[in-house]
């Protein structure tokens, strides 16, 4: 059976390829440590899985739920972004629950891009924008990020570009894989820019709350309502990413759009999920301040083995990886595998985030310190760079 054309314009997710190696080598014995995955390794709060289990008996509980998910939920989220964000929004409209912020990035494309639209990708970037935007036969066109300019968009080189074409454009800040933060300022720049050119603006924000003072949302920004959507999901800031909770928060008019997509794909989320999810959404100041303590020790070591690989990385950074600038001429692709082979440390070559990536490491801070400490002394002295 052959199958659709779509697919040849797409590839296998890189970990998904990826993992099955490490496994292997995993089954040969090898003691890997995994500094490749952004996937919480921490529990998730003890309220949110005593409530999931505790609904498990309620009327209905094993049925089809809501669409839109249930009321409480949605006032859960409101409160969440009420409480983080300074934002009002109204449950009833302009929240929607989803299986995680990577499915609301296929919902959007899908409601509200036509083959042959074009749709702005950050560079390095999240590589979901690209594949769904190939899937839903849109055309995309990346927009390079760097270290001199913060990995933020330079606007003018942007409004240079023919945009006729451009229906949305993918922002995500905090940044992964870079963990640069957004100003007040430049999503201010943004917004102008999205509304001079007719464009949905879409900030993919999982990362938030993830070592991070001064949490922005795009949604907070004087006019956004009209142009602008946000994802937001639980999956880091409350180590539940198998979960497969997340939001899309906006204008009501889009997110009946994204409804009209979503209704016809799932059957809406199992309410024991829901139930947990919302316990979690309302986790006090004491859950921020230890999640990002252990954080914040994890990143101390990660950051002295950054220092035994080489290169450089900046210290004023969100979320939960450390991006490593390795010495000029370094291929990171040929230096992480030399790392996985030699060290059995698996990290992520920022090649797989896009050109921009070239030459960078990611390394997460989802591994409990012992580990990070085995893999410093790992590798007992600086390694050395060819060039
Ligand atoms: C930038 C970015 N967006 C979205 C996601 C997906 O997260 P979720 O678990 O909310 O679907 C990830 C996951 O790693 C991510 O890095």
């Amino acid at each position: 059976m052959t199958a659709a054309n779509r697919l040849a314009s797409v590839q296998e997710y890189y970990f998904s390829k990826k993992l099955q190696e490490v496994n292997e080598m995993k089954s040969r014995g090898c003691d890997i440590i995994n500094l490749g995955i952004g996937s919480p390794d921490l529990l998730p709060p003890n309220e949110a899985i005593d409530a999931l289990s505790n609904s498990l008996l309620d009327n209905n509980s094993n049925g089809y739920q809501s669409y839109r998910g249930l009321l409480e939920l949605r006032e859960a989220m409101a409160h969440f972004y009420a409480a983080h964000f300074s934002i009002s929004l109204d449950p009833l409209t302009e929240v929607l629950p989803l299986m995680g912020s990577k499915e609301g990035i296929m919902h959007i494309s899908m409601a509200f891009l036509n083959p042959g639209d074009h749709v702005l990708i950050p560079n390095p970037g999240y590589p979901t924008y690209e594949s769904v935007s190939r899937l839903v036969e849109a055309v995309p066109v990346f927009y390079d990020l760097d270290e001199t300019s913060d990995w933020l968009p330079n606007l003018d080189h942007l409004a240079q570009m023919d945009l006729s074409k451009v229906k949305l454009m993918w922002i995500n800040y905090p940044h992964m894989p870079s963990g640069a933060k957004a100003s007040v300022k430049i999503l201010t720049d943004l917004v102008a820019f999205a509304q001079k050119h007719n464009i949905l603006l879409v900030n993919d924000n999982p990362y938030s709350l993830i070592l991070n003072d001064q949490p922005l949302s795009l949604i907070s920004i004087p006019g956004s309502r009209h142009c602008c959507l946000e994802l937001n999901s639980i999956s880091k800031t409350f180590n539940m990413s198998g979960w497969r909770v997340g939001m899309v928060v906006g204008d009501k008019i889009m997110i009946d759009h994204i409804l009209k997509v979503k209704s016809n794909m799932d059957s809406g989320m199992f309410y024991g999920l829901q139930k947990g999810s919302i316990v979690a959404l309302q986790s006090n100041d004491q859950w921020f301040d230890t999640l990002n303590k252990t954080y914040n020790d994890r990143r101390q070591l990660v950051w002295q083995l950054a220092e035994k690989l080489g290169g450089h990385f900046q210290k004023d950074n969100a979320g939960m990886f450390v991006w490593l600038k390795l010495p000029e001429g370094t291929q990171s692709i040929e230096f992480s595998e030399r790392i996985l082979h030699d060290y059995h440390i698996f990290t992520t070559p920022g090649d797989i985030f896009g050109s921009q990536g070239k030459g960078y490491l990611r390394l997460s801070l989802c591994l409990e310190a012992a580990r990070i400490k085995e893999a410093i002394h790992r590798i007992k002295h600086k390694l050395k760079h060819d060039s």
